[in-house]
């Protein structure tokens, strides 16, 4: 096993609270089924933030999301598991909820080997922590996109005119993956922050990106609206259906809860998008399919390290990191992060003191 300590540090959610905690190495608990994981890298999602203050609904098949994107390495792999120390891994949390925070300087993830192929997924990208990016976000898009294309029976996005809401970390994604497939990109972000920040970075041309304010300039001219801010609200889902055209698709991806609707009282707009589903409405006398998608798996991964290896200036997914930040600093960033006191564009990522040692080696 590689050097486990007697003690290590994970944070606590509870009641609200983000804690960072020094606890007893469960060196006793270590079976055949489980893996440890050595994060050097661990993303801070608008999902772990929501969990804050509990405006996330968790769904009980994979438990809650707080601390989930990360590239780390396997300290410890039971017998039965079909891992190997050494190995360089992300993590999908779509899978099992038997697993502790990645919040934390170790992770603790039990399955069965079946479980754990899908849920502890090995990194190709040898380089990956010298220009680090988070696999789990990206392998959510590539995972969307696909279900986008198999619901509306396409084949690319070749010739489609697709307006993204949200510049957050999911819609510049949406961005980069959808003109990949062809498609002409227009992005609107409510605050001018976002807006510099993808510009800045070149992941977004001067044409591409607009202020939510001036959708009106755009009406009825999108075949398909991709929906990723925070929360997808009504007053959202009006703009999107303004700006879309008669017989586009409206595609929800930012967060929804139980119950929510549209137009009001019609698509249960929650459904179609954790069940991916695909719904025909009508709404301002234009016919309009709304659909969705949730999560993501293995091969959504795969596809997302065989996309980011062969092109790799479609998809600079380095560039949305935006800040590294220390584990002792996360518990109060991400406290002013969801009380809304703090809002950084771009991915925040706690680098771990074990990420250098792979840097100086790269
Ligand atoms: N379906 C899935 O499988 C899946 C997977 C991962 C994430 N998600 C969801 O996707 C959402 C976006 O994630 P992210 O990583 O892109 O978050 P992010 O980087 O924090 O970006 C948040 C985005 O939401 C916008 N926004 C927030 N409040 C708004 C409002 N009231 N009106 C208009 N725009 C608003 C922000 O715009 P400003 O710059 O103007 O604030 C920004 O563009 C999250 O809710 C997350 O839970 C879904």
């Amino acid at each position: 096993m590689l050097n486990l300590p007697s003690e290590y540090r994970t944070t606590t959610l509870k009641d609200g609270t983000v804690s960072l905690d020094t606890r007893a190495f469960p060196h006793e608990a270590l079976g055949e089924q489980t893996v440890v994981i050595r994060p050097d890298y661990i993303g801070i999602c608008r999902a772990d933030t929501k969990e804050i203050y509990g405006s996330r609904d968790v769904p009980e098949d994979r438990g809650p999301l707080f601390g989930h994107e990360l590239v780390g390495t396997v300290s410890s792999a039971g017998a039965a598991t079909g891992f190997r120390e050494g190995e360089t891994v992300t993590f999908n949390p779509n899978i099992t909820p038997t697993r502790t925070t990645g919040f934390a300087e170790y992770i603790f993830v039990h399955g069965t080997a079946e479980q754990l192929e899908q849920a502890v997924v090995r990194v190709p990208e040898a380089g990956i922590r010298s220009n680090i990016w988070m696999p789990e976000p990206f392998s959510c898009i590539v995972h969307a996109l696909k279900k986008l294309l198999e619901l509306a029976d396409l084949d690319s996005l070749r010739g489609k005119r697709v307006a993204v809401i949200g510049a957050g970390c999911a819609g510049l994604m949406f961005a980069m993956y959808a003109r990949h497939l062809g498609a002409d990109m227009t992005v609107f972000n409510r605050n001018e922050d976002r807006r510099s920040f993808a510009r800045e970075q070149g992941i977004l041309a001067e044409t591409e990106i607009y202020a939510l304010a001036d959708v009106e300039e755009f009406r009825d001219g999108f075949d398909v609206v991709i929906i990723a801010p925070t929360i997808v609200s009504t007053d959202i889902l009006k703009t999107s259906a303004a700006i879309a055209a008669d017989g586009g698709i409206l595609f929800v991806y930012g967060g929804t809860r139980a119950g929510d609707t549209f137009p009001p009282s019609k698509a249960d707009i929650d459904t179609i998008r954790r069940q991916e589903l695909s719904e025909s409405v009508t709404h301002l006398g234009k016919q309009l399919d709304i659909s969705g998608a949730y999560g993501c798996y293995r091969e959504d991964y795969e596809e997302g390290f065989r996309l980011r290896a062969e092109y790799p200036e479609a998809f600079p997914l380095q560039k949305l990191t935006s800040r590294l930040i220390s584990l002792e600093d996360f518990p109060e960033l991400v406290t002013d992060i969801a009380a809304g006191k703090k809002d950084l564009p771009g991915k925040v990522l706690i680098e771990m003191p074990s990420a250098k040692r792979y840097i100086s080696k790269a």
